[in-house]
């Protein structure tokens, strides 16, 4: 594996998506190839498993139904789109991966985070991230941010509890693991999130270089 694995976290409305662009941008201008992808989804069939787990519906889907929907549509984003570009040496930058488990299924949902772990080593082996951004920001901000954005999602109609350990959560395994995890102050304006972002953009690049070299 010589490519880079880096995946961005938060809760709705911390700006992930609308940096992704950004962060992918800086990387290719230094002459890196860079897989922009998201979870759930990322393959045909994995955006299909993704309109499940988002679409509100009249029936309400079990916690467990949920959490095996997520690791489904992940074993076939590893298998088409994650693994393939590792092994080509790309960049992946990837808009959520199994921390938002942690958070969303785990702390928001209540399950187990042992069962959360058995499934990770299951569907991903020995695969993790190299890098997580975490885009923190108070949960009253995302949440305005993400009801001006439009409808909302089958998460996004969950209430403040669920935000607090959604965000909670990021931030203990952030801290459990600094070496992996880079926090991002999503409250701030977009330009000062970018110009905090540009200035990891050095040490991805020589991360990358040693990947290819060892
Ligand atoms: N730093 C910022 N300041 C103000 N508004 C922002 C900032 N970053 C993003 N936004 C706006 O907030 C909204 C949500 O941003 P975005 O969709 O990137 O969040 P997200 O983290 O991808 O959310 P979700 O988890 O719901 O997909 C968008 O309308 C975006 O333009
Ligand atoms: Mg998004």
């Amino acid at each position: 594996m010589t490519g880079l694995f880096i995946t961005l976290e938060g809760p709705e409305g911390a700006g992930k998506s609308t940096n992704r662009e950004y962060l992918a941008e800086c990387l290719r201008s230094h002459g890196v190839d860079v897989v922009l992808t998201r979870e759930p989804g990322g393959t045909p069939l994995a955006e299909r498993i993704r309109e499940l787990l988002l679409t509100p519906s009249d029936e309400s889907m079990n916690a467990d139904t949920e959490l095996l929907l997520v690791f489904a549509a992940r074993a076939q984003h590893l298998a088409e789109v994650i693994r393939p570009a590792l092994a080509r040496g790309a960049v992946v930058l990837c808009d959520r991966f199994t921390d938002a488990t942690y958070a969303y299924q785990g702390a928001g949902r209540g399950l187990s985070i042992e069962r959360i772990a058995t499934l990770e080593a299951f569907v991903q082996g020995a695969l993790r991230p190299d890098i997580t951004l975490v885009f923190d920001l108070p949960v009253e901000i995302g949440l305005a941010r993400a009801t001006a954005r439009g409808r909302l999602d089958r998460f996004e109609q969950e209430g403040r509890a669920f935000f607090e350990a959604v965000r909670s959560t990021y931030l203990k395994r952030a801290s459990a693991a600094p070496e992996r995890y880079r926090l991002v102050n999503a409250a701030l304006s977009l330009s000062e999130v970018q110009s905090s972002l540009s200035i990891l953009i050095p040490e991805l690049l020589s991360l990358l270089a040693d990947r290819r070299h060892a």
